[in-house]
């Protein structure tokens, strides 16, 4: 007896004898299947999108229904990675356990379709703008071709935006050139002309992943199957006048050479936003600070990091970003009265899918609340996502082969000063990673090793009183201003830019 035959009959044990006996109506295709389906699967699964076939009508749910099962059982679909638990997230797109079990219940009735006539219809889906047309579409100023065959393509393209203003944008919507092979991207603003930079030393269109994303500010990304994103509680984006964007796209091959033009259309805003708000980086820029130095065949590689929040604030989204190495990703929040609450867990990160997790009601944390990241990477061989076989050293870097890794907690404020306080606080958090780099001859994401850090180095040995090869905090008060105002953290801010 499978799990599912074995839950019925529990459920029939348990059940009244009239419900029991209504328990026993077959699931049909048309009355119970279609609508878990068309609602779920369908926005992936039509022709022309990224799922790699179509689920629209009896006959093609009918060809894969025993694989639905296995994958709807084992949660690989719909794609969603956030573990249930102590928080609530509104774009959650996983199923009930109730829909799994019907699912499993039409196929072991011998999945029957039912009455034709009972078949809802498919939802209408908008090809073109859904939220209506956008007071700017940005379109990449190349096309970029896609083969048909190979590794997945992670690239960022420069779109000057040319706006002559500062300008505050109350949602994004992406439009791809070729929704067959976009799988999903990742919005940066860039105010410094380095993508541009960077776009003309590439011969091809944009440029590849081995630049550093550091001088740009993330704000935000869109996923296959996302709604266009519109910021919640009457936020809003700020742009400056004259900044770049940069998208970057991650392209999965689909056996056909394709063309991708895509597009992104700004909704401007013309009152500012309600309420200033930030991301928080734990730890800041991907991690690039943190001395990640994962070795050859090591299974479980923990990183770790511990941001106390100094000011109150609301959290609303919370975001997670490593590359193919990263298994399991979590950030725990400890409020002031010991209360703990588990923000984002992921058990099985996977790099094709990074998702905004949206919270469906603001989670408050008040000042001193500390928040705790974890993530566990696998260089193993036996990790099947592993982009090197035999594993090698790996290290942090921007390439999708090195490794990074942080989670990012979308969160308000009630005033800029608190605002701002919560920048400074990640910035000296980074300067104190630079000091422990630097104490610990680690020089790994700063560049490696130079003779102005090794300069750097022996001065701060000299702080070291007690000569324990760390600097307590009473050692550090010297040696904080001179890194904060030092050339390298000048240029770090640490959300890209203010
Ligand atoms: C957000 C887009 C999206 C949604 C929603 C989605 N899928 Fe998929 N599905 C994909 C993509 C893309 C693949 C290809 C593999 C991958 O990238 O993970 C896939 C692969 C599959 C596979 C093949 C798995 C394999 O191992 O080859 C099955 C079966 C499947 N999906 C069923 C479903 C069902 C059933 C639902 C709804 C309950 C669903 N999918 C919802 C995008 C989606």
């Amino acid at each position: 007896m499978n799990l599912a035959q074995k839950s019925a009959t529990l459920l029939c044990l348990f059940l009244p004898p009239l419900q029991g006996a209504e328990e026993e109506k077959p699931v049909t295709f048309s009355k119970d299947v279609a609508p878990i389906i068309f609602e779920n699967c369908t926005t992936c699964h039509r022709p022309g999108q990224i799922g790699p076939f179509a689920l629209t009508d009896y006959k093609t749910v009918k060809r894969r229904a025993k694989q639905i099962v296995e994958v709807t059982e084992d949660r690989t679909m719909p794609p969603w990675h956030a573990d249930p638990g102590d928080v609530k997230f509104s774009n959650d797109r996983s199923l009930s356990p109730e829909q799994i079990k019907l699912l499993a219940d039409w196929v072991t009735a011998g999945r029957p379709e039912g009455d034709p006539a009972e078949t809802p219809p498919l939802p209408e889906f908008h090809e073109d703008w859904q939220i209506g047309k956008p007071d700017q579409i940005a379109t990449m100023t190349e096309p970029f071709t896609v083969p048909a065959e190979g590794r997945d393509i992670y690239r960022n393209f420069v779109i000057p935006l040319n706006l002559e203003k500062d300008t505050w944008v109350e949602a994004v919507e992406f439009l791809p050139g070729a929704p067959e092979v976009v799988h999903h991207i990742l919005y940066f603003l860039d105010t410094k002309g380095k993508a541009r930079e960077y776009d003309a030393r590439d011969k091809r269109p944009g440029f590849g992943m081995n630049r550093s994303n550091a001088d740009f500010r993330y704000i935000g990304g869109w996923d296959v199957g996302t709604q266009p994103t519109e910021l919640p509680h009457g936020l809003r984006w700020f742009i400056p006048k004259g900044a770049d964007l940069v998208v970057q796209i991650h392209y999965h091959p689909n056996g056909k050479e394709m063309t991708d033009q895509s597009s992104v259309g700004f909704h401007y805003s013309d009152k500012p936003t309600a309420r200033p708000w930030t991301i928080v980086q734990v730890p800041p820029h991907f991690g690039i600070l943190q001395g990640i130095d994962i070795k050859a065949g090591e299974k479980e590689h923990l990183e770790k990091a511990t941001f106390v929040l100094p000011e109150d604030c609301e959290a609303f989204a919370v975001n997670a970003h490593a590359h193919y190495l990263a298994k399991r990703m979590e950030l725990t929040a400890t409020l002031p009265d010991g209360k703990s609450m588990r923000l984002l867990r992921t058990s099985r990160w996977d790099f094709r899918w990074q998702e905004d997790y949206a919270f469906e009601k603001p989670i408050k944390l008040p000042a001193g609340t500390r928040l705790d990241m974890l993530i566990s990477y696998d260089n193993s061989a036996s990790n099947p996502n592993n982009p090197t076989n035999p594993p090698k050293d790996v290290r942090w870097g921007p390439a999708t082969t090195d490794e990074m890794g942080s989670i990012t907690l979308a969160t308000m404020f009630d005033t800029r000063e608190q605002k701002e306080a919560t920048h400074e606080a990640l910035r000296i958090f980074l300067v104190n990673q630079f000091i422990d780099r630097l104490m610990e001859g680690n020089f790994n994401g700063l560049g490696g090793r130079n003779a102005k850090l090794v300069d750097g180095q022996k001065k701060l040995k000299l702080l070291d009183w007690n000569k324990d090869s760390k600097l307590s905090p009473g050692e550090r008060a010297l040696a904080i201003p001179a890194i904060r105002n030092s050339d390298f953290m000048k240029n770090f801010s640490p959300i890209g830019f203010e």
